[in-house]
């Protein structure tokens, strides 16, 4: 038997003033992006900005549906756009940010399994780490160098080779 342990380094910042110009604008485009939030279920808004090599920044936000698991996470929404868009396109970053008025979220909220897979997908796809931004608007700020050490036993496409 072995015994194992995984690390993975992430920075943390304790408000959008220590970042870097570039990340200090991605931040303040995903909380933009809340503002397309369509979430008259959860009354919870997430908003993600993702920033591409070629300096572009894509929007997204959570689109809720009444047949809940129709609607689709703001990470989601984005990432399927550039797909659809621009399937060349380079990732270098991604911020996500939440909100809700019923009560004041004091942690960065961070994205669902099913995003990160998604996420990891696309990592992969263009063989280059993706550094995701997770942020407070009330303050702290996580910053991850890439998707796969957020999932480190993601699903791999070789288990479905022969
Ligand atoms: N949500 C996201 O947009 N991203 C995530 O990573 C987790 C959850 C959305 C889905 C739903 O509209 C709302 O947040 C509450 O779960």
């Amino acid at each position: 038997m072995n015994s194992i342990n995984l690390n993975i380094s992430f920075e943390q910042y304790s408000g959008i003033d220590e970042l870097t110009e570039k990340d200090r604008t991605l931040c303040q485009q995903a909380e933009q992006a809340l503002a397309t939030s369509y979430s008259p279920y959860s009354k919870f808004r997430v908003g993600t900005a993702i920033r591409l090599a070629s300096g572009e920044i894509v929007l997204g936000s959570n689109q809720e549906n009444l047949a809940y698991p129709s609607g689709l996470c703001a990470e989601r929404v984005a990432l399927f756009a550039i797909g659809t868009k621009n399937p060349e396109a380079v990732i270098e970053s991604m911020a996500i940010t939440a909100q809700t008025d019923h009560f004041e979220i004091l942690k960065p909220v961070t994205s669902c399994g099913g995003c990160l897979q998604v996420m990891i997908e696309f990592e992969r796809k263009q063989q280059s780490p993706i550094e995701v931004i997770f942020y407070c608007l009330n303050g702290e700020i996580l910053k991850v160098p890439s998707v796969k050490s957020l999932l480190p036993f993601a699903f791999a496409e070789d288990r479905l080779e022969r």
